[in-house]
């Protein structure tokens, strides 16, 4: 016993020695640099449970720059907007983007591209989602909404509850995995497309079942009973998103075809093609769900909202001669003059989007903020935004930030706001849902199109209210800090039924 003791304190006084010797600290040109009190872990444990709260408290702290230690790694954090700018658009040979992606595709879903060029990828892939591409992916879209939404509304001839956040997220999934993998349908009538109804459910279905785990997953923690469940779900779905059978589809998106074509030519395995449908899958449709969740979530819990949006619908498509009664396809027009419904969106992202913009620092190197203060940053170590806490949380930024204000992207003649001030400064980025820089979201104007469609279909087709308007607005699931549009920790549940 005691030869133990002996040997268990001799290690721990080297540890002690070693920490103690070697530990890092603060240059004078380095942010303030906060270790933690447990050795080499640092702060891995408050980062993971609740990160929005961890760096508030670490801002209080230190200001909105510093340094943290978190599980070996250490990781500056920089939450002022206006010197975000040096950071998005830095040279990927200085700050870099992929190397990080790179160990969450292969922790998260397997996928392992050696010598894969990913700045090729997103220029092949950017012009998909965009400007000329923007038109088909939108028709495509309504078409695929409707055939979704015809389907619930079969069976709602009565009142039917649901889950919100589950109805949304399924309805979303699916639509917008049609719309981009590719359907049965050729789309050219409006019969109901029993195919592509039940294909995307299980695609749904599979792929919630792996959503649940992806934080775990990205953490290295799941234990072996989710290790389990996470690896079937995934061989379910490299199933479901096989390759050649993507090819076979009918209409496809040029977005898809692009895509397959890029692996091809890079030469990566049939099995790893399909491996990478899945990370796609979770990348193009994980955020666009939750976001028109909570959007509707917002609506339903603040009636003046509601009310205003409704009659902007109205107005809006009386003034481009139709009525919303009669929805047969929606312009780029109409979807662009919903100034009160993009305020209510971008109020919804603003409180729940909350994405980590995370580089790898490639040198050691300088980092000069918007206020002239400058600071070395070294090699090896990380560098990460978060806007969620400032701008999107910042109460010199947003009064009240907590608040869901819905006309807070207003200004007092009804056109939309933009400028936001702190000490009196413009603020260069008020919210942040889409990332920014060389890697802002592509898919955002798709993305907001999408989510104008679903709700203005959702009136169309639905009358719908909570089943209980007395529950309170669930919490946030706080592990999904830092992986774009948070989740409800627990569904709310509504009710609908078929308007004709
Ligand atoms: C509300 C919905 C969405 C939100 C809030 C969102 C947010 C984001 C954010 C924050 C990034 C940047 C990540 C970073 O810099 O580290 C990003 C990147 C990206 N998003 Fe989205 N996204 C949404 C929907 C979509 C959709 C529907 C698509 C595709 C159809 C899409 C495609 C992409 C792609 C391809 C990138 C990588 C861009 C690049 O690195 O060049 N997103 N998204």
């Amino acid at each position: 016993m005691l030869p133990a003791i002996a040997i268990l304190l001799t290690c721990l006084l080297c540890a002690l020695l070693y920490v103690s010797l070697f530990r890092r600290t603060r240059r004078p040109d380095e942010p303030p640099l906060d270790r933690g009190f447990i050795p080499w872990l640092g702060h891995a444990l408050e980062f993971g449970k609740d990160a929005a709260k961890f760096l508030s408290q670490m801002k209080e702290k230190h200001g909105d720059i510093f340094t943290v230690q978190v599980a070996g790694r250490f990781i500056t954090v920089l939450l002022d907007p206006n010197s975000y700018d040096a950071v998005v658009w830095e040279s990927q040979s200085r700050l870099d983007f992929g190397k990080y992606a790179k160990v969450l595709m292969e922790r998260m879903f397997d996928v392992n591209l050696p010598n894969y060029d990913m700045t090729a990828e997103k220029a092949v892939l950017k012009i998909h989602l965009q400007n000329t591409n923007l038109p088909s992916l939108t028709k495509s879209m309504f078409y695929n909404l409707n055939n979704i939404l015809g389907d619930k509304m079969s069976s709602a001839a009565e009142w039917k509850a649901e889950g919100l956040f589950d109805f949304t997220y399924n309805v979303m999934l699916r639509a917008g995995y049609l719309t981009l993998f590719g359907s049965e349908s050729d789309q050219s009538n409006s019969h109901r497309n029993t195919a592509d109804i039940q294909h995307s459910e299980e695609v749904y279905k599979e792929f919630r079942k792996l959503d649940c785990l992806l934080m775990k997953a990205a953490r290295n923690m799941l234990s072996a009973e989710q290790k389990k469940d996470s690896s079937s779900a995934k061989s379910r779905l490299w199933k479901l998103l096989d390759s050649e059978k993507l090819k076979r589809k009918a209409t496809k998106s040029g977005w898809i075809e692009s895509y397959q074509r890029h692996l091809e030519d890079a030469q990566v395995t049939p099995d790893m093609q399909s491996k990478a449908m899945v990370l796609q899958l979770w990348a193009t449709q994980g955020n666009a769900g939750p976001a028109a969740f909570w959007m509707l979530l917002f609506l339903l819990k603040h009636p003046k909202a509601m009310t205003s949006v409704q009659e902007e619908l109205e107005k809006v498509f009386k003034s481009n001669g139709r009525t919303i009664k009669r929805m047969e396809d929606v312009s780029q027009e109409i979807l662009d003059s919903t100034i009160v419904f993009d305020s209510v969106l971008n109020e919804s992202l603003r409180l729940t989007a909350a994405p980590f913009i995370t580089r790898e620092v490639l040198l050691d190197m300088s980092l000069k903020l918007a206020d002239g203060r400058e600071y070395r940053l070294r090699n090896g170590d990380r560098l990460c935004l978060f806007p969620y806490v400032s701008p999107q949380m910042d109460p010199e930024i947003h009064q009240q930030p907590q608040k869901f204000q819905y006309d807070r992207f207003l200004n007092v003649d009804g056109s939309g706001k933009k400028d936001f001030y702190k000490n009196g400064k413009k603020v260069k980025h008020p919210s942040m849902p889409w990332g920014a820089g060389s890697n802002v979201c592509t898919g955002r104007f798709h993305a907001v199109n999408s989510i104008k469609l679903f709700v203005f279909l959702l009136f169309f087709y639905f009358e719908f209210e909570f089943n209980n308007p007395k529950d309170n607005m669930p919490q946030f699931d706080r592990s999904r800090y830092g992986f774009g549009v948070l989740h409800p920790d627990s569904d709310i549940v509504f009710r609908y039924r078929k308007r004709f």
